[in-house]
Protein backbone atom coordinates (compact mmCIF):
# COMPACT_ATOMS: atom_id res chain seq x y z
CA UNK A 1 0.00 0.00 0.00
CA UNK A 2 1.39 3.76 -0.66
CA UNK A 3 1.55 5.90 1.94
CA UNK A 4 1.18 9.67 1.90
CA UNK A 5 4.41 11.41 2.78
CA UNK A 6 4.69 13.85 5.07
CA UNK A 7 6.02 16.82 4.40
CA UNK A 8 8.23 19.99 5.66
CA UNK A 9 6.48 21.52 8.50
CA UNK A 10 4.87 18.44 9.81
CA UNK A 11 5.76 18.31 13.29
CA UNK A 12 6.66 14.20 13.57
CA UNK A 13 10.04 15.06 11.01
CA UNK A 14 10.76 17.30 14.00
CA UNK A 15 10.40 14.33 16.61
CA UNK A 16 13.08 12.42 18.15
CA UNK A 17 11.83 8.97 17.00
CA UNK A 18 11.46 6.09 19.64
CA UNK A 19 13.25 2.91 19.16
CA UNK A 20 10.98 -0.55 18.99
CA UNK A 21 10.57 -3.91 19.44
CA UNK A 22 9.28 -7.23 17.93
CA UNK A 23 6.02 -7.01 19.17
CA UNK A 24 5.79 -3.61 17.31
CA UNK A 25 2.03 -4.10 15.67
CA UNK A 26 2.13 -4.67 11.66
CA UNK A 27 5.60 -4.07 11.21
CA UNK A 28 6.27 -6.55 8.10
CA UNK A 29 3.57 -4.88 7.12
CA UNK A 30 4.79 -1.14 7.20
CA UNK A 31 8.27 -2.64 6.16
CA UNK A 32 6.54 -3.36 2.89
CA UNK A 33 4.72 -0.02 2.55
CA UNK A 34 7.27 1.98 3.29
CA UNK A 35 9.10 0.45 0.11
CA UNK A 36 6.81 0.72 -2.01
CA UNK A 37 6.13 4.21 -0.81
CA UNK A 38 9.59 5.11 -1.64
CA UNK A 39 9.83 3.39 -5.24
CA UNK A 40 6.75 4.53 -6.44
CA UNK A 41 8.47 8.14 -5.22
CA UNK A 42 11.28 7.60 -7.14
CA UNK A 43 12.73 7.92 -3.73
CA UNK A 44 16.03 5.69 -2.33
CA UNK A 45 15.75 6.21 1.34
CA UNK A 46 12.69 6.73 3.81
CA UNK A 47 12.25 6.88 7.21
CA UNK A 48 9.36 5.84 9.30
CA UNK A 49 8.79 9.52 10.28
CA UNK A 50 8.39 10.52 6.73
CA UNK A 51 5.38 8.25 6.66
CA UNK A 52 3.85 9.97 10.16
CA UNK A 53 5.31 7.49 12.34
CA UNK A 54 8.07 8.81 15.32
CA UNK A 55 9.81 5.07 15.75
CA UNK A 56 13.56 4.41 14.32
CA UNK A 57 12.89 2.14 11.00
CA UNK A 58 14.53 3.40 7.84
CA UNK A 59 14.39 1.88 4.43
CA UNK A 60 17.19 1.93 1.35
CA UNK A 61 17.19 0.58 -1.99
CA UNK A 62 19.69 2.29 -4.28
CA UNK A 63 18.16 0.12 -7.24
CA UNK A 64 17.32 3.05 -9.40
CA UNK A 65 21.18 3.54 -9.59
CA UNK A 66 21.10 0.30 -11.82
CA UNK A 67 22.03 1.93 -15.01
CA UNK A 68 24.78 4.18 -13.92
CA UNK A 69 26.46 2.27 -10.96
CA UNK A 70 25.45 -1.21 -10.91
CA UNK A 71 27.49 -1.80 -7.47
CA UNK A 72 25.70 0.83 -5.79
CA UNK A 73 22.00 -0.64 -6.87
CA UNK A 74 22.70 -3.68 -5.08
CA UNK A 75 22.53 -1.72 -2.23
CA UNK A 76 18.66 -2.35 -0.29
CA UNK A 77 18.73 -2.21 3.62
CA UNK A 78 16.22 -2.26 6.42
CA UNK A 79 17.48 -0.58 9.74
CA UNK A 80 15.82 -0.63 12.94
CA UNK A 81 17.02 0.98 15.65
CA UNK A 82 20.27 2.32 14.21
CA UNK A 83 23.17 3.98 16.32
CA UNK A 84 26.29 5.47 14.43
CA UNK A 85 29.16 4.57 16.23
CA UNK A 86 31.85 6.42 14.61
CA UNK A 87 32.25 9.25 11.91
CA UNK A 88 35.07 9.97 10.15
CA UNK A 89 36.32 13.77 10.90
CA UNK A 90 36.75 14.16 7.02
CA UNK A 91 33.97 15.42 5.44
CA UNK A 92 32.88 15.50 2.03
CA UNK A 93 29.72 17.79 -0.02
CA UNK A 94 27.00 15.92 -2.03
CA UNK A 95 23.94 17.15 -3.18
CA UNK A 96 21.00 15.84 -1.27
CA UNK A 97 17.23 15.99 -2.03
CA UNK A 98 14.16 14.51 0.16
CA UNK A 99 10.79 12.81 -0.31
CA UNK A 100 9.51 15.56 2.59
CA UNK A 101 11.13 18.42 1.10
CA UNK A 102 10.28 18.44 -2.61
CA UNK A 103 11.75 20.46 -5.30
CA UNK A 104 14.87 21.44 -2.91
CA UNK A 105 18.30 20.01 -3.70
CA UNK A 106 21.05 21.41 -2.32
CA UNK A 107 25.13 20.63 -0.95
CA UNK A 108 25.33 19.19 2.67
CA UNK A 109 28.53 18.49 3.86
CA UNK A 110 28.93 15.23 6.06
CA UNK A 111 31.21 12.47 7.39
CA UNK A 112 32.35 9.95 4.63
CA UNK A 113 32.44 7.22 6.55
CA UNK A 114 30.64 5.64 9.40
CA UNK A 115 30.01 2.54 11.81
CA UNK A 116 26.57 1.83 12.26
CA UNK A 117 25.00 -0.78 14.58
CA UNK A 118 21.41 -1.73 13.52
CA UNK A 119 19.13 -4.31 13.69
CA UNK A 120 17.39 -6.08 10.46
CA UNK A 121 14.22 -6.88 9.51
CA UNK A 122 14.21 -10.19 11.41
CA UNK A 123 15.87 -8.30 14.20
CA UNK A 124 19.07 -9.07 14.03
CA UNK A 125 22.28 -7.29 15.32
CA UNK A 126 24.65 -5.96 12.23
CA UNK A 127 27.84 -3.80 12.93
CA UNK A 128 28.22 -2.03 9.61
CA UNK A 129 31.08 0.22 8.02
CA UNK A 130 29.83 2.37 4.95
CA UNK A 131 31.78 4.76 2.72
CA UNK A 132 30.80 7.51 -0.06
CA UNK A 133 27.19 7.54 -1.10
CA UNK A 134 26.13 5.39 0.84
CA UNK A 135 27.22 6.46 4.23
CA UNK A 136 25.92 9.39 2.83
CA UNK A 137 22.06 8.50 2.37
CA UNK A 138 22.64 5.81 5.60
CA UNK A 139 23.52 9.22 7.29
CA UNK A 140 20.30 11.50 5.74
CA UNK A 141 17.89 8.64 6.55
CA UNK A 142 19.18 8.34 9.98
CA UNK A 143 18.64 12.38 10.50
CA UNK A 144 15.36 11.79 9.99
CA UNK A 145 15.00 9.46 13.34
CA UNK A 146 16.77 12.58 15.12
CA UNK A 147 14.22 15.30 14.15
CA UNK A 148 16.66 16.36 11.61
CA UNK A 149 16.13 17.55 7.71
CA UNK A 150 19.49 17.72 4.97
CA UNK A 151 17.93 21.54 5.39
CA UNK A 152 19.40 22.45 8.37
CA UNK A 153 22.79 21.25 7.35
CA UNK A 154 23.12 23.63 3.68
CA UNK A 155 25.16 26.64 4.65
CA UNK A 156 23.40 30.21 6.13
CA UNK A 157 22.86 31.80 2.76
CA UNK A 158 22.19 29.00 1.23
CA UNK A 159 18.87 28.46 3.43
CA UNK A 160 18.24 32.09 3.63
CA UNK A 161 17.76 31.57 -0.55
CA UNK A 162 15.27 28.71 0.03
CA UNK A 163 13.05 30.27 2.89
CA UNK A 164 10.39 31.21 0.34
CA UNK A 165 10.39 27.81 -1.41
CA UNK A 166 10.23 25.44 2.11
CA UNK A 167 7.23 27.82 3.34
CA UNK A 168 5.66 27.09 0.02
CA UNK A 169 6.29 23.59 1.30
CA UNK A 170 4.34 24.36 4.45
CA UNK A 171 1.80 25.86 2.94
CA UNK A 172 1.67 22.86 0.46
CA UNK A 173 2.05 25.04 -2.52
CA UNK A 174 3.72 22.30 -4.29
CA UNK A 175 3.49 19.85 -7.15
CA UNK A 176 4.45 16.19 -6.29
CA UNK A 177 3.27 13.01 -8.33
CA UNK A 178 2.91 11.30 -5.07
CA UNK A 179 0.48 11.75 -2.61
CA UNK A 180 1.47 14.35 0.36
CA UNK A 181 0.41 15.38 4.00
NI1 LIG B 1 14.75 12.71 3.55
Amino acid sequence: MILPIYTYGQPVLRKVAEPIDKDYPGLDELIKNMYETMTHADGVGLAAPQVGLPIRLLVIDLAPFKEDNPELAAFKITMINPEILEESEEEIAMDEGCLSIPGINETVVRPEYIKVKYLDEDFNEHIEEFDGFRARVVQHEYGHLEGELFTDLVKPLRRQLIKGKLNNIVKKKIDTKYKIK
